[in-house]
């Protein structure tokens, strides 16, 4: 088999994560990379000795021969990226969300099904935790028995705002930015789709979101179409670090992901008491989600098969974070 030879799309946050776990997942090859910014790209050449670097994407796909890309651009260019390289013949990767509009994500869905050949994967990458995985595999056992209430929280550390605010403006808010996640997993785990949602929220300590008509903390209550629940918090004000946390209650028994969210198993005996220390972001929370999703995309293109996420699933999970935006902005109970 060849190695497939992969090109990134932005190189911020988690952008250059994803080009640096390239350099290590097996049959891939990481050729070029992407960024309006010179910076990251001078990075890229003296980290990884990547030698074709672009500024713009047009200039990436005329210019080298690539097999697939990973897309880490800002939300608001992703439905546009998305099309462009699937007509370019490529298979792609792309971060969540699919797209910031339902119209965008219907439009991706359209050309994904056009293109059966070409792999396409969204970056859901909870669904690739070992633990969230084995609690998957817990409730498709039936060993919490009926699923009746699905809890969520993504809490950014405080101390990550400055990046949070300059992203804003390309974020379409904090349920489609942050809560996306928890409206996808809860779809997964509770196998069926919401019925009504009622979001509430505000600017609690950053008023700059009020610009964007945003909250810094939100929250939505769910009823799917099973009778399950579901509640989802996501805020960016958590003074202790990145804290995600996972409840699911069954009529058998309860699993909890990473109620406290540690950083290891160290407990720390000091003058201050008795500690764990937590992690401080996604990149070190979900580590090895992110290496296994891009290996997973990596071996769906070697062995021909898609993934089991599909671009439906990012538009679900769109949908359900835009009626929760809306109901949000008019106070209202929606029905899905
Ligand atoms: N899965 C997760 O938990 C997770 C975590 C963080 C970010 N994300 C997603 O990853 C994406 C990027 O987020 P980030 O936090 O890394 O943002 P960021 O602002 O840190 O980085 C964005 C990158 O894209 C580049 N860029 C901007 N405009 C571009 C263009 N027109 N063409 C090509 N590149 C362009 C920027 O220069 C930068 O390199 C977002 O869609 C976000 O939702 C997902």
């Amino acid at each position: 088999m060849n190695t497939i030879r992969v090109g990134v799309v932005g190189l911020g946050r988690l952008g250059y994560t994803h080009a640096e776990n390239i350099t290590t997942t097996k049959n891939a090859e990481l050729v070029a990379v992407c960024s309006p910014l010179e910076e990251e790209l001078s990075r890229a050449q003296k980290e990884w000795g990547v030698t074709h670097c672009f500024t713009e994407i047009e200039k990436m796909l005329s210019s080298v021969k690539l097999d697939a890309i990973v897309l880490v651009s800002p939300s608001s260019f992703h439905a546009e990226h998305i099309i462009y390289c699937l007509q370019k013949g490529l298979h792609v990767f792309c971060e969540k969300p699919l797209a910031t509009s339902i119209d965008a994500c219907k439009k991706v869905e359209k050309i994904v099904a056009k293109n059966p050949s070409k792999i396409f994967m969204l970056g859901f990458m909870r669904r690739y935790d070992p633990s969230y995985l084995y609690a998957k595999t817990c409730i498709d056992e039936g060993k919490i028995g009926r699923p009746i209430l699905f809890r969520g929280y993504s809490v950014d550390p405080n101390a990550a705002i400055e990046g949070a605010l300059k992203y804003a403006a390309h974020s379409a808010g904090q349920f489609i930015d942050m809560a996306v996640h928890d409206f996808d997993l809860a779809r997964w785990f509770l196998k069926a789709e919401p019925t009504s949602i009622y979001a509430i929220g505000g600017c609690y300590l950053h008023p700059e979101y009020q610009q964007y008509d945003d909250g810094d903390n939100v929250s939505a209550l769910l009823k799917f179409e099973n009778d399950a629940m579901a509640f989802v918090f996501a805020g960016r004000t958590a003074a202790h670090g990145y804290n995600v946390e996972t409840e699911i209650v069954g009529t058998k028994a309860t699993l909890r992901i990473g109620s406290i969210p540690q950083k290891n198993l160290v407990e720390i005996l000091d003058q201050d008491g008795v500690r764990k220390e937590c992690s401080q972001s996604f990149n070190e929370r979900f580590e090895v989600a992110f290496k296994n999703e891009i290996q997973e995309f990596i071996n769906c293109i070697v062995e021909e098969r898609q993934p089991e996420i599909k671009a439906h699933d990012g538009t679900q999970a769109s949908y359900i974070a835009e009626m929760a935006t809306k109901s949000f902005k008019n106070n209202t109970l929606i029905s899905l």
